[in-house]
């Protein structure tokens, strides 16, 4: 249950027959949140689409929600400033939420640099919020730029860029730690896939 106060006391939960139960064992797997975060450029976007290619091979729900999409939609009003940041987390973690109650195998791809943001999210999700840290360094990051922004930033072009003029937070305790610097991507793939496995989130 998110912490935002609500505004209006007369909407009562309305609860339904169908379960989420009910919807994972038709899917033949579980319902969970496999939550990138990582410096830009660290492989978040990249890996939770190679994880999602290979979950569907296996016939998997899947769905993925990447950063850079919902800010074209859902939250195309915030900045990136820090109130912004937290804001951005916020809902997504909500509608991230609404896909674990579907029974989908749901993976995000935000850099998400607050601890106390990625928190809240787990604590909307519950046991099924995975958090895997795109482990990969700034230098090797800023080295990739991908889009160039490293470059922008440095430049001063862009304001509250993680990892030059915005801080990142490393998760301290993630379920799953991708050297996503120096392991390929395959490798990255079943490190993710081999962890569901384990945990009985997928049976295949
Ligand atoms: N193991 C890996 N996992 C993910 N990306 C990798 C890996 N090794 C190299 N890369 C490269 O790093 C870049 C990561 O970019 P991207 O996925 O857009 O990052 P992010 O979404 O974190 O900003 C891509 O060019 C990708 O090919
Ligand atoms: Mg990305």
């Amino acid at each position: 249950m998110s912490d935002v106060k609500q505004k209006s006391s007369n909407v009562v939960w309305h609860d339904t027959q169908v379960t989420t139960a009910m919807r994972e064992t038709l899917n033949g797997h579980r319902g969970a949140v496999l939550w990138f975060t990582g410096l830009s450029g660290a492989g978040k976007s990249t890996l939770a689409n190679a994880v999602e290619e290979r979950l569907h091979q296996m016939k998997a729900r899947t769905f993925v929600i990447d950063g850079d999409n919902v800010r074209h939609g859902l939250c195309a009003d915030l900045s990136f400033s820090d109130d912004d940041r937290v804001e951005n987390i916020r809902r997504v973690g909500e509608v991230a939420g609404l896909f674990v109650q579907a029974g989908v195998l749901t993976l995000t791809a935000f850099i998400s640099p607050f601890r106390a943001d990625r928190e809240k999210v787990r604590a909307i999700v519950g046991e099924n919020f995975i958090e895997v840290h795109c482990n990969t360094a700034l230098e090797i990051c800023e080295s990739r730029d991908v889009k160039g922004l490293y470059r922008k930033a440095r430049a001063g072009e862009i304001a509250d860029f993680t990892g030059i003029s915005s801080p990142y937070e490393a998760p301290e305790n993630p379920e799953i730690c991708v050297d996503t610097g120096s392991d390929n991507l395959s490798a990255c793939v079943d490190q993710v896939i081999a962890y569901l496995q384990a945990h009985g989130v997928i049976t295949k």
